[in-house]
C-alpha cells in the first residue's frame, strides 16, 4: 500500500526498523538504507529481536498482573506480536492504544487493526503529553491500570524535550496499579569505536537522537519502584530462554504506579 501521504522516495525510520526485524512492509529505499545501517552495526538487528521479544514478555507479565489496557507510545509498524495480541491471548477483553508520530505507521497500523478490535492506532507527538491522555483516553478508562510502554523510543527525545520529565506526567496522570515500561539503547560498556557507529547511525535518523547510561534510564523512572530483576539488559528481564548480552546495550525496566 503506497498512499499518497506516504513517502516512499526516502527512508522511513518504522520501515527500515521493520525491514531490520525481518517484516515486509518496506520499500528498495528502506531496506538500502537498513543494509547501510546493518553494515555500520551489524548488532542493531540482534539487539532489534531481543527488544521485540522482551516486549511480548512484558505485555504477558503485566496481563498476568490483570493490567487490561496498554498505552504503546512510539509503537512503530505492526509486525508479529504486537502489543494488541499478545495482551489479548492473555485476556480477551484487553485493549491496546498505539501512538506514533510517523504517518506511515498510522496508515499500515489502521489497515492491519481489526476494527472490533478494541484496540486503536492514535497519530500524535508523543511529547504532546496533554493531546496523547486525551486520545487516549477515548478509548480506555484512564481510572483504571494501564501498562505504558515506551519502548525503544526515549533515545529517539533530545534532552531538551525533558524525557523524564515526559515519563514523570504520563505515570502521573495514570491509576494506581499503572506500570511504566522502558527500554532504552544505551553507550555502557561499547568501545569508543562502536559508540561512534552507533552515533552515526543515531544521527542519521534523529538529530536528538542520544544514547544514555544506565543511570540515566533509571532516574527516568522518577523514583517508582521497579519490579523484580530491576534495569537490567533487556535480554536478561525475566528470559524465557538464556539471556545473551552483547556489546550493544538496551536496558530494561518495569516500574509500578502506587
Ligand atoms: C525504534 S522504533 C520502536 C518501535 C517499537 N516500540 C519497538 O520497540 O519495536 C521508534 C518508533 O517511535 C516513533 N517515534 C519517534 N519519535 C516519536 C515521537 N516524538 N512521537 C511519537 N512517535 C515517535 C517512530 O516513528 C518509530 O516508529
Amino acid at each position: 500500500m503506497s498512499p499518497s501521504d506516504v513517502d516512499v522516495d526516502r527512508p522511513s525510520a518504522a520501515r527500515v526498523y521493520d525491514y531490520v526485524l525481518g517484516g515486509k512492509d518496506n520499500h528498495a529505499v528502506d531496506r538500502r538504507a537498513a543494509e547501510m545501517l546493518l553494515e555500520i552495526a551489524p548488532e542493531i538487528r540482534d539487539t532489534a529481536r531481543q527488544n521485540r521479544a522482551f516486549l511480548r514478555r512484558v505485555v504477558r507479565h503485566l496481563a498476568g498482573l490483570g493490567v487490561r489496557q496498554f498505552l504503546d507510545l512510539g509503537a512503530g509498524l505492526p509486525t508479529v506480536e504486537n502489543t494488541h495480541e499478545v495482551a489479548q491471548a492473555a485476556a480477551a477483553d484487553s485493549k491496546t492504544v498505539y501512538v506514533d508520530n510517523d504517518p506511515i505507521v498510522l496508515t499500515h497500523g489502521r489497515a492491519f487493526l481489526d476494527p472490533d478490535s478494541g484496540s486503536t492506532f492514535l497519530s500524535a507527538d508523543i511529547r504532546d503529553t496533554t493531546a496523547v491522555l486525551k486520545g487516549a483516553g477515548e478509548h480506555l478508562d484512564l481510572s483504571e491500570p494501564v501498562g505504558l510502554l515506551f519502548v525503544n523510543v526515549l533515545h529517539l527525545i533530545g534532552d531538551g524535550d525533558d524525557p523524564a520529565g515526559l515519563v514523570a506526567a504520563y505515570a502521573h496522570a495514570l491509576a494506581p496499579g499503572s506500570h511504566v515500561v522502558i527500554t532504552h539503547v544505551s553507550g555502557d560498556g561499547a568501545g569508543s569505536e562502536l559508540r561512534e557507529r552507533i552515533g552515526k547511525v543515531f544521527t542519521g535518523s534523529s538529530a536528538d537522537a542520544r544514547l544514555r547510561t544506565r543511570g540515566e534510564i533509571g532516574r527516568m523512572f522518577g523514583g517508582l519502584p521497579l519490579l523484580e530483576p530491576g534495569l537490567v539488559d533487556v535480554a536478561a528481564w525475566r528470559p524465557e530462554n538464556g539471556a545473551p548480552v552483547g556489546e550493544l546495550r538496551v536496558f530494561a525496566g518495569v516500574a509500578q504506579v502506587p
